[in-house]
């Protein structure tokens, strides 16, 4: 019988729990992403009972899922850095880089990502392609600037389109661009970047992972 996406989810937060736990100390902070792979490793961690001191959380929703944990939850201005970044993604290619942010949470995934150490990507092997850019590109915009972020982005290619009823746990919209195969990921996470009124956009091409676990019917593939 095969596996479901639930259980896909479990074993590939199992393999990043197994990743991280020799390397663990008293003292380890660790960045915590978004999303239902993220929530499951939180299930995991949080019955563990490995040793950590504490933890980053990439929305109001994981920080939430942490404290229901009795898991300490800081703010990463009180840190110094992150031994590690647990987190899903939306899609991931073979260099590592990735689209993330369709739980709308890439800017602060973007933060704690550049504030770690090593970032362990988790998701199941549906998430991987060739090129990136069939899952519409989220991008967090200043709610002013919405016209002018659609225009320059329809400029570029894609097709924009506003996520509907979605506000950012930072008070911004989210856009979604949609038909946009991104060749170069680098070069289009920093052109984005330079529209007026981005506040982010969530390709993680300049930060991507430093370890891709992948869940399938066989088992978890590794990717570095
Ligand atoms: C949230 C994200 C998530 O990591 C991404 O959407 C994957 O979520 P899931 O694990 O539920 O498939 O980037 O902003």
């Amino acid at each position: 019988m095969s596996k479901t996406q639930d259980e896909l989810k479990r074993e590939v937060a199992q393999a990043a729990l197994d990743f991280i736990a020799p390397h663990l100390t008293p003292a380890s902070m660790l960045g915590i992403g978004t999303g239902s792979t993220a929530n499951e490793f939180i299930n995991l961690l949080g019955t563990s009972g490995l040793p950590f001191s504490g933890t980053v959380a990439s929305s109001e929703a994981s920080a939430q899922r942490l404290r229901d944990f009795g898991i300490p939850v800081l703010d990463l201005s009180l840190v110094d850095s992150l031994q590690f970044y647990i987190d899903g993604a939306d899609e991931a290619n073979g260099a590592l880089e990735l689209i993330k942010g369709g739980g709308a949470a890439l800017t602060r995934e973007k933060i704690v990502a550049a504030a770690s150490e090593f970032f362990v990507c988790i998701a199941d092997e549906s998430k991987e392609v060739a090129t990136l850019g069939k899952f519409p590109l989220p991008i967090e915009v200043i709610p002013m600037a919405e016209n002018i972020v659609i225009n320059a982005l329809r400029a570029m290619g894609g097709r924009p389109e506003v996520r509907e009823g979605v506000i950012t746990d930072n008070r911004n919209i989210i856009i979604d661009v949609h038909d946009f195969m991104i060749a170069d990921p680098k070069a289009t996470e920093t052109a984005i970047n330079q529209i007026t009124g981005v506040v982010c956009n969530g390709l993680f091409a300049h930060r991507g992972a430093d370890l891709l676990l992948l869940s399938g019917q066989t088992g978890v593939r590794s990717l570095r």
